[in-house]
């Protein structure tokens, strides 16, 4: 037998990244103060996926997809002898092919589960423009992601159990393989072409760069809020603080100026109340709603 080339450089660190980038959206998914590096690294989650299904049409020994074994019956004899003599495969073992292609599906569904998420009840993202009462109540598109999530997980946790079994119980290659790209066989091993090694470069290399665009800019379109509602309570908090002590908080973009001047001349009349500031800060709270009101 030889040591035989099977998994590319790309694969490896495709697959490296894939571990690293879904192990922490996972983690920090329940840390709302996280969310936007949870969202980020979804993102390059699902750029890494869909590179990996055109790597498997780029007729890549062992990766394209032709060369997976979806066949049933092949399946059910790998999985009836799993803890006995089952057959060595050189590519992806029939629960491998069907596992992966499990995983690319449910990994990509998650993330599209997770924009809409994102837009509807956050009001972020893409989709920010359905962050609208008709969607912000409906639980539908949370308990989509968090299906498609499980269901993922699930998936992933059976790709690690089988390889930690084939590993005990059959010494297989096929750990070292993942991580140095060897294993023996006696076959011909993989030879990538230039414009593979092209596409595996851009595969590898944008993620990475996505990845560090998404962290440094958090303002991008992906995870900003498009709608860019004005946060007033950081804007203008002496207006914010006086206002609810008064009686509520006056939204000033949704009033019209002549009401807010009448208001803002005349606390201690509406509301018998005396708002003791200095000359500057009374100014201040009169200022920010007339020039922010739904006139200005
Ligand atoms: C979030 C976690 C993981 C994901 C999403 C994941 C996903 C994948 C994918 C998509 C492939 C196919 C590679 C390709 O053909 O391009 C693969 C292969 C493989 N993975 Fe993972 N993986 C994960 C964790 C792990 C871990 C922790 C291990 C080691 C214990 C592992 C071991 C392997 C091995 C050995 C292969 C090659 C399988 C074969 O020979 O058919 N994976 N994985």
């Amino acid at each position: 037998m030889n040591k035989i080339y099977v998994w590319s450089i790309f694969t490896r660190l495709s697959h490296i990244f894939l571990i690293a980038a879904v192990s922490v959206a996972y983690l920090i998914a329940d840390f709302e103060n996280l969310l936007s590096y949870h969202a980020a690294l979804g993102y390059v989650v699902g750029l890494l996926f869909l590179f990996r299904i055109l790597w498997g049409y780029m007729d890549v020994k062992f990766s394209k997809f032709e060369d997976f074994n979806f066949n049933l019956k092949d399946l059910a004899e790998y999985m009836l002898n799993i803890f006995g003599n089952k057959k060595e495969y050189v590519g992806h073992s029939p629960v491998s092919s069907w596992a992966i292609v499990a995983m690319i599906a449910l990994g990509l569904a998650s993330v599209v589960s997770g924009v809409i998420v994102y837009g509807t009840q956050e009001g972020i993202g893409l989709l920010s423009f359905l962050n609208i009462s008709l969607f912000k109540e409906m639980d539908f598109f949370e308990d989509l992601h968090e299906f498609f999530v499980n269901a993922f997980m699930f998936v992933v946790f059976v790709h690690i159990a089988g390889v930690i079994i084939d590993i005990v119980l059959h010494k297989s290659q096929a750990l070292d393989s993942i991580v140095d790209g060897y294993k023996s066989a006696n076959s011909d091993g993989l030879k990538l072409t230039i414009l593979q090694k092209v596409f595996g470069i851009a595969w590898v290399g944008s993620s990475l760069v996505f990845l560090l665009y998404l962290l440094a800019s958090p303002s991008n379109i992906l995870l900003a809020d498009a709608s860019n509602p004005t946060d007033k309570k950081v804007e203008h908090s002496l207006f914010e603080r006086e206002s609810i002590s008064c009686y509520t908080f006056y939204p000033p973009h949704l009033l019209p100026m002549e009401p807010l001047v009448n208001i803002m001349d005349n606390l201690e009349k509406y509301f018998e109340y005396d708002a003791s500031h200095d000359k500057k800060e009374k100014n201040s709270i009169k200022d920010y709603p007339v020039e922010n009101s739904a006139e200005s």
